[in-house]
């Protein structure tokens, strides 16, 4: 029966703490800086064999002071999008370390990749050279290009976190990207020297993982054999977290299969590029969690419903994917268990986190923490049922920061209007 802790910082006193800058908080998002310092470390050492380009996946947490962090221990940042780009910029990231993905590329994506030189774009289909072609032609300018090949490898989980399958939407087939990487010339302002592969997410078992390098490799030959070079294999992100108690991601030892591949290639001199890497869950999700007030506890028919301060707008990976997250007692009353349903506000039957949840005794202003939601937490929360999305605090060094203010409802006032359009 122990008060939760995180980044030595009792999680009640940053509850408390935050509550005396915004009285109406009910939940919110808390970060630990020095667990994501050491998480980055960890990652960059395991793959120090070869070398590589480690772009953080920020669409799992665009939180700028999380970017921030990253990029001071080397780390760049994975893009999907413009306000990604931009995000990434003003949190001071290179251009060199910043990689463009995504499958409805913009012209306006296009050009700011040209202009800033971006270490590359993932084009995920041929049309999409032409687009690439024109922005760079227009800059006078060379654009690198990867090009992403669907590698037809299937990965276990939920049917939304994998893309690397046949039905996926990412990609092209691999004799496609062959195709396009003899007739290269046809794009004379691309580089288009890159190969990337992005099998899934939420990926536990590495195999198919390898299986992507092994495959990556033979493409590298073939298109070789076409005569064009592949000087940056990118091998995506998909590093898994796993339930608690569960085995976790053998980073270590997935890195060192690799290793052990690239280095033969490049003995052979079969590949003698740089390897690119995109993890996005593996270094944030266990450095955050989401803290939540229990506003109501309703019993009804033998059944302990918690009615949290968050709902799904907030945290919706258990509603889309039946997502598990533990739940724990911030301060907990006793240590007997007791059985509990733990729902949100939001007017949806579907807000439900946890259903047979074992919880302590819970009185009104208590509150839960949802570990393990430092990834596609925040990032994927709406203002559904006209809720601001939530604060975000970060812990380093034994002190807090508001690194973002809860939208209030004048936030969400401030974007109306009755501009008549002509
Ligand atoms: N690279 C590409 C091209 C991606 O599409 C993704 C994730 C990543 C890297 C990073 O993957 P990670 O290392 O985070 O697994 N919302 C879902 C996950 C969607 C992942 C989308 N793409 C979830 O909450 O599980």
């Amino acid at each position: 029966m122990s008060a939760l802790v995180t980044a030595g910082i009792a999680v009640r006193d940053a509850i408390a703490a935050l509550r005396r800058r915004d009285p109406n908080a009910h939940a919110f998002y808390l970060y630990d800086l020095d667990a994501l310092s050491a998480r980055a470390e960890r990652f960059r050492a395991a793959f120090a064999a070869a070398p590589a380009l480690f772009v953080y996946a920020m669409k799992a947490n665009g939180l700028p002071a999380i970017l921030e962090c990253l990029r001071d221990h080397g780390i760049g940042a994975d893009a999907g999008s413009l306000g990604e780009l931009e995000l990434a910029a003003t949190a001071g990231i290179d251009a060199a370390r910043t990689v463009l993905n995504g499958n409805g590329r913009t012209r306006e994506e296009a050009e700011w990749a040209v202009r800033r030189g971006i270490h590359s774009v993932n084009a995920d289909h041929i049309a999409e050279l032409d687009l690439l072609e024109s922005a760079a032609r227009t800059a006078g300018r060379t654009l690198r290009v990867a090009l992403r090949i669907n590698p037809g490898i299937e990965t276990p989980g939920h049917a939304y976190v994998a893309t690397g399958h046949d039905d996926a939407k990412f990609g092209v087939a691999p004799a496609e990207a062959m195709e396009a990487f003899a007739a290269r010339a046809r794009w004379p302002h691309l580089d288009l020297g890159g190969l990337h592969v992005h099998v899934g997410s939420q990926v536990h078992d590495p195999a198919p993982l390898v299986a992507a390098g092994e495959r990556a490799l033979e493409w590298t030959r073939e298109a070789r054999a076409r005569g064009a070079t592949i000087s940056w294999i990118n091998l995506g992100g998909g590093f898994g977290v796993p339930a608690r108690g569960a085995p976790e991601f053998p980073l270590e030892t997935h890195a060192s299969a690799l290793a052990g591949l690239f280095t033969q290639a490049r003995a052979s001199g079969a590949f003698e590029g740089t390897l690119v890497f995109e993890p996005g869950r593996w270094l944030v999700a266990p450095i955050g969690m989401l803290l939540a007030e229990v506003l109501w506890v309703k019993h009804r028919d033998g059944r302990r419903f918690v009615i949290l301060g968050a709902g799904m707008n907030d945290f919706l990976r258990p509603a889309l994917y039946g997502a598990r997250h533990p739940i724990v007692a911030v301060e907990p009353r006793a240590s007997t268990m007791e059985p509990a349903t733990v729902v949100g506000p939001v007017c949806e039957s579907g807000d439900v986190f946890e259903s047979g949840a074992s919880l302590p005794p819970l009185e009104r202003g208590d509150w839960l923490a949802f570990l393990d939601t430092g990834a596609y937490g925040w990032a994927m929360s709406s203002n559904y049922n006209g809720r601001g999305r939530l604060a975000e605090v970060v812990a380093r060094g034994g002190a807090l920061s508001l690194a973002r203010e809860a939208e209030t409802p004048a936030t969400l006032r401030a974007s109306v209007t009755a501009l008549p359009l002509e």
